[in-house]
């Protein structure tokens, strides 16, 4: 069955819907530097700058009815027939839609009684704008009079204010109305020195920025009054609700088209004066705005740039494999997602409401093993971000504000887990660079601003604070939790108003967690690695001995006889345990265990991993733990307040699955590795599209488990840790292409079926052709190497600086 709502289009690198009544609003996001857009398949969403919620520049209303209400809109009134192209939210029935969603763009088109809007938004790069180019072409026999009406609504810019501190902002709100130009300048009369221009590049014949006067108080956007009465009245705002409304009457022959373009920016006055005279604001910032987006052909310029841009980001890593789902997933849609999670680590979806969570320290840094290759020096930078919200004692503020990169702990902290993070992504911007500088790179702690510590100094109190805090079993202690946010095994809470997430006091708490230490394991060998690249054989060793002596203790206290368990709670007993009647089995402890190298000499990893298959995996991904509880318990928190199937309980964890992937790949089954894969792979779902119902060109953090009534049904797609560990999970494990600290490392680990694959991939500045063999149908073991020609030992194609293009070739044979 195809899918019946939309279709990729491969070569074009966008996902074409072709009914704008997707099962839920399917997303895009416009922008790829500081300035974002939220954009639905029916123009949805909102945009800000920088900060989700010190920045909001348009206003959404979250968990609004429908779903997805308020957006970009266009209204058309032809003739007194009122209709948007987008379809929403008059929902007038369209004769023709089609939406694209393309790389930092969106493309949609409505047609009705022969006349044609066509609507491309998008964020030049290195802008702080986003553009509205519209086309209106009259295809029909006779002329058309049409007048086209833009509509947005401004958000205060505190996004959190905006949405509840009603007794102000109702009060405060102001514009200024400057020709096609609407500014809205609310609180600049005091402490902001920025606003929000929305602007045309035409001249118009009217204006609305009082959203009651345009909308109505009694009317919603489905009717609103302007566009019905034909005419804009021209209002100005002052307080209530401000928005941003042009008219524009059209007069087309048959035939005829006309184009314009609306501009939507976020300026900062800089250096300007703030105001020309007493309640006129400085103007200069924003006019140059309007004229250079005004010239013929700026916007098709800006436009162009773009695709650029995407096509020289993608071009660092492309492969062609004989999975189709693969290949378009891992060459465009897996890497752009990247750049969303990097951009926006899971503050602003259509999940996350941009007032809640922030920059993530423990996602932050796992967002960056899927963008290391695209932008390294972008991800230096975040690096060094991140770590500064890191505590001296080596524990770390849980999340920081994008604008402020003040870390806080408004959503918990002591999350034991999250300082080992910063080690993974260090050491993959080291291999991808090879730039060992960052290490000493000044570096403070958020409660010490002023101590001269540098990056290294951080890995190392990371490290060390692992080994230091340990239970009574040795294993790690847990804190307030681990990657599992929902296993709050010091916690306790019996108060339905409380954030599991900041219950609880972890002082003196003995819980452990077997995934920090799996996590452990794989962080300092990572360490122990980096100095010997560095030529610390001393300091490599002190690694290797704290790695040697965690393992003893999972060896010793972690295995449960067929998998490694979860956990010991408060109370010193096992979780993830046989002994245990529900939560017998986790997926997170076999993931981390078997990575960071436990059960290799004692066949113990082989039998995690088939245990996970046996008692967790299931055709649309393997389920976080088995059985799911049943009933909560106030000793594991918020793991067992979730229902049965869902999240945390027994949910389908995507981003936990792709530590099984490697796991596999690791173990070197390439078959299952790929079945794994494709059972959580968006584009294999179209065929179960009503089912899955998110966006099949995203990953989405959870699929309903098989306990859940709705198996199968996917959410809070778009800002997940599954994006950046699914790149990692299929380019370095299956594809098996790895930076390496001397070299580019190659060991794939396919199906059998698979006769080899090609990949390029742009490493230090240099361009590796890889054409990867695979004569005798395995799935792994590098047998022969060569490189532009030539026989090399290993399989490390070692850095050679100067080189332009270098030609692999691999044959894989038992
Ligand atoms: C969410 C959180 C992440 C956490 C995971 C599991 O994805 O953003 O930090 O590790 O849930 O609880
Ligand atoms: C993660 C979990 C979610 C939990 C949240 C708390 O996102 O998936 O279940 O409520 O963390 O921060």
């Amino acid at each position: 069955m195809t899918n019946p709502f939309g279709r990729f289009d491969d070569s074009k690198r966008e996902y074409v819907i072709t009914r704008p009544d997707t099962p839920l609003p399917w997303l895009n996001y416009l922008g790829q530097d500081e300035f974002f857009g939220l954009c639905t398949n029916t123009a949805g969403g909102y945009t800000f700058w920088k900060d989700a919620k010190l920045r909001r520049l348009t206003r959404y209303r979250y968990n609004n009815v429908p779903y997805d209400l308020g957006g970009r809109y266009i209204y058309v009134n032809d003739g007194g027939s009122v209709w948007n192209p987008g379809w929403k939210p008059i929902k007038a029935k369209l004769d023709a839609y089609e939406c694209r969603h393309g790389l930092g763009y969106t493309r949609i088109i409505g047609q009705k009684d022969g006349l044609e809007v066509e609507m491309l938004l998008f964020v030049p790069p290195g802008e702080n704008l986003e553009l509205w180019k519209v086309t209106v072409r009259n295809k029909s026999k006779v002329a058309k009079q049409p007048k086209i009406f833009s509509f947005q609504e401004f958000c205060l810019f505190d996004a959190a204010n905006d949405m509840n501190n009603l007794q102000r902002t109702y009060s405060i709100g102001e514009v200024e109305i400057d020709g096609s130009a609407i500014y809205h300048k609310t609180e600049y009369r005091e402490r902001r020195d920025h606003y929000t221009l929305f602007a045309c590049t035409r001249p118009v014949d009217g204006f609305d920025t009082s959203r009651d006067a345009f909308v109505g108080i009694h009317e919603g956007l489905h009717d609103p009054k302007v566009p019905f009465a034909g005419k804009c009245t021209n209002s100005k705002a002052f307080g209530w609700n401000p928005i941003g409304a042009h008219q524009i009457n059209l007069n087309l022959a048959p035939g005829q088209e006309e184009t314009f373009s609306y501009i939507l920016a976020y300026v900062e006055q800089g250096k300007e004066p703030k105001y020309d005279s007493l309640y006129v604001m400085n103007k200069k910032v924003g006019k140059a705005i309007v004229d250079k987006y005004s010239k013929p052909g700026a916007i098709d310029t800006a436009f162009a740039k773009l695709g650029t841009v995407w096509g020289d980001l993608l071009s660092n890593f492309q492969a062609n494999s004989p999975d189709p789902h693969a290949n378009r997933m891992l060459n465009v849609w897996n890497q752009y997602q990247c750049m969303a999670t990097f951009n926006m680590s899971r503050s602003a979806s259509m999940y996350e409401t941009g007032i809640g969570r922030g920059m993530g320290y423990r996602d932050s840094n796992q967002d960056l093993l899927g963008f290391m290759h695209m932008i390294p020096s972008r991800a230096r930078e975040r690096i060094l971000d991140i770590a500064a919200t890191q505590l001296s004692d080596g524990t770390c503020y849980h999340q920081y504000q994008p604008l402020t990169k003040k870390g806080n702990a408004e959503i918990g902290g002591d999350f034991y887990d999250d300082h080992l993070w910063l080690i993974l992504s260090t050491c993959q911007y080291i291999k991808e660079t090879g730039d060992v500088s960052i290490l000493k790179a000044p570096c403070s702690y958020a409660d010490k601003p002023d101590a001269k510590t540098d990056l290294l100094h951080h890995l190392e109190i990371s490290i060390a604070y692992t080994m230091k805090k340990r239970g009574p079993h040795g294993l790690p202690l847990i804190g307030h939790a681990d990657w599992n946010d929902c296993l709050n095994l010091n916690c306790f809470s019996t108060e339905p108003n409380e954030s599991f997430q900041c219950a609880g006091d972890v002082k003196d708490s003995k819980a452990e967690s077997v995934m920090i230490a799996g996590l452990f394991l794989y962080a300092s060998r990572e360490m122990a690695a980096l100095y010997d690249f560095m030529g610390k054989g001393d300091d490599a060793a002190r690694m290797r001995a704290g790695y040697d002596d965690m393992l003893k203790v999972i060896e010793t206290h972690a295995w449960d006889g067929e998998w490694y368990r979860r956990a010991y709670d408060a109370a010193g007993t096992p979780v993830g345990s046989k002994e245990n009647p529900e939560g017998k089995i986790f997926i997170e402890s076999q993931g981390w265990c078997v990575l960071g190298g436990a059960g290799q000499n004692n066949g113990r990893a082989k039998q995690a991993m088939e245990s996970v298959h046996k008692h967790l995996f299931t055709k649309n991904g393997a389920v976080l733990q088995q059985p799911p509880y049943s009933t909560y318990h106030v000793e594991l928190g918020e793991v067992t307040s979730y229902p049965p199937g869902v999240k945390e309980n027994a949910g389908i964890f995507c981003h936990n699955n792709t530590w099984i992937n490697l796991g596999w790949c690791l173990l070197g089954d390439g078959d299952r590795a790929l079945e794994y894969y494709l059972s959580i792979c968006p584009s294999a779902k179209e065929d179960q599209i009503e089912t899955y119902r998110s966006e099949p060109y995203v990953y989405a953090q959870m699929i309903a488990g098989k306990d859940a009534v709705c198996f199968g049904e996917a959410k809070n797609s778009w800002l997940t840790g599954t994006a950046a560990w699914t790149f990692v999970s299929v380019a370095e494990g299956i594809l098996g292409i790895k930076a390496d600290f001397k070299g580019l490392s190659i060991n794939p680990c396919i199906p059998k079926a698979w006769k080899g694959f090609s990949a390029t991939r742009k490493f230090r500045g240099v361009e590796y052709q890889i054409e990867v063999k695979n004569p005798s149908g395995i799935c792994k073991g590098v047998k022969k190497v060569t490189v532009d020609g030539k026989a090399v030992a290993g399989n490390v194609v070692p850095f050679e600086a100067g080189k332009k293009v270098v030609k692999v070739e691999i044959t894989l044979e038992a």
